[in-house]
């Protein structure tokens, strides 16, 4: 009888995750069936892609765009994310220092896979985005958790970033704006982890995909920050920004000694992302002022909506965050954990909420509220929410 064995990596990749996603699968399979659930534990805008890129796309099919592409990307692509890099971190960034990627979680994977052995270590920051652990499994690499400080929204902690560097730590991960922190790092964090990592030949790898989501406190790209970019790696795209999760679109910028390498992994992996993709993506890119300025604005009012209820809700708190699409409630006044008050809140008021542990230990008293309706349905979210806390005081 046969026997199947798989390798090391996807063993990893085998561990169960279920759990974390319980209430969210559950709660999407209740809506499905017709029920009235409200889904807050979601990252995938409620936008639709505007008209304009859908329209530029379906040009660009016809037109016969639909053959291999050049693994760098497209070039008109590619001088467009390098003039827009250009601008955020004020050096010249070359379309030869721009790699296009089916997304940036396929970015981040294949940028870690070229800097990361199972022996290395990597640094990440808690909470850590979710998405991120599939990843990091896969790899193998042992991944060095380094909390932030909760009570001060989530501020990177620098100094204990850097007394977690050993003689095996090859990568420090940053993301900012951070999911779900919605926390905007400063110029001087970023500066001072930049020096250092560099200093002691580590990479630092900046996934920066809320980059156009900020409010108040402009975003700062690690590009803009560092003072040499030799070991420094940034990952956009336009999933969060564009409401664009569906065509997979990201990229890389580096220096081109780190480029070589990337560009052979992702030849080897991904052959070139589709044509027609990237030729909407310029095109949205192009003309993205005026949109980017109407959904950061509609993402402001959401996020400043939910936080002037949740200031009336008993039990539960929140801080402001800077940026991104989504809220870190802390239950511990009133719940035994997040997972507990997700699985409740679903059952009695069929609002699903993301648990915080899944972002960390640290977060384990959380749970993530993502911004993604309007502020009729967050009303009506909310105000399950208060019943159901009311309810339970
Ligand atoms: C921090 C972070 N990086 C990457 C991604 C995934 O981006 P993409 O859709 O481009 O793969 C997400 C999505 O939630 C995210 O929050």
């Amino acid at each position: 009888m046969f026997m199947p064995r798989f390798s090391q990596s996807a063993s990893r990749l085998a561990t169960d995750n279920d759990d974390l996603w319980e209430v969210h699968t559950e709660a999407l399979t209740r809506k499905d069936e017709g029920e009235d659930i409200i889904v807050m534990s979601v990252g995938d805008p409620d936008l639709p892609t505007i008209d304009p890129i859908i329209e530029h796309a379906v040009t660009s099919l016809y037109r016969g765009r639909t053959h291999y592409s050049p693994g760098m990307g497209e070039l008109p692509l590619r001088e467009k994310i390098a003039e827009i890099e250009t601008a955020a971190s004020g050096k010249p960034t070359s379309p030869d220092e721009v790699v296009v990627f089916p997304g940036a979680t396929n970015a981040v994977f294949s940028v870690l896979s070229c800097l990361l052995d199972s022996d290395h270590q990597m640094i990440v920051t808690e909470p850590t985005y979710v998405g991120y652990q599939g990843i990091f499994r896969s790899i193998g690499a042992e991944i060095v958790k380094v909390p932030t400080i909760a009570a001060d929204a989530f501020r990177i902690d620098v100094e204990a970033i850097v007394d977690a560097i050993t003689p095996a730590t090859r990568v420090l991960l940053l993301n900012t704006p951070g999911n779900p922190s919605g926390r905007v790092m400063s110029e001087e964090e970023l500066r001072y982890l930049a020096d250092v990592t560099r200093e002691r030949d580590i990479w630092l790898v900046c996934d920066e995909v809320y980059s156009m989501l900020s409010f108040e406190k402009p975003h700062i790209s690690a590009r803009r920050a560092a003072t040499s970019l030799e070991n420094v790696i940034i990952i956009d795209g336009l999933s969060k920004s564009h409401a664009m999760t569906g065509w997979r679109l990201g990229w890389v910028v580096a220096e081109p000694h780190a480029i070589g390498p990337i560009l052979d992994f992702t030849s080897a992996t991904v052959f070139g992302c589709s044509q027609f993709i990237q030729d909407a993506a310029a095109f949205a890119l192009e003309n993205d002022a005026e949109y980017i300025a109407s959904i950061k604005e509609e993402y402001r009012k959401r996020r400043d909506y939910a936080l002037e209820r949740i200031e009336q809700l008993p039990g539960i708190s929140c801080h402001c965050p800077d940026a991104g699409m989504f809220l870190m409630l802390n239950v511990s006044a009133i719940a035994q954990d997040g997972s507990s008050f997700a699985r409740q809140l679903l059952d009695e008021a069929k609002v699903s909420v993301l648990p915080g542990i899944g972002f960390g230990e640290q977060t384990k008293d959380y749970v993530r509220f993502s911004l993604t309706h309007g502020v009729e349905v967050l009303g009506e979210a909310f105000d399950r929410l208060e019943r159901f806390l009311r309810g339970h005081r």
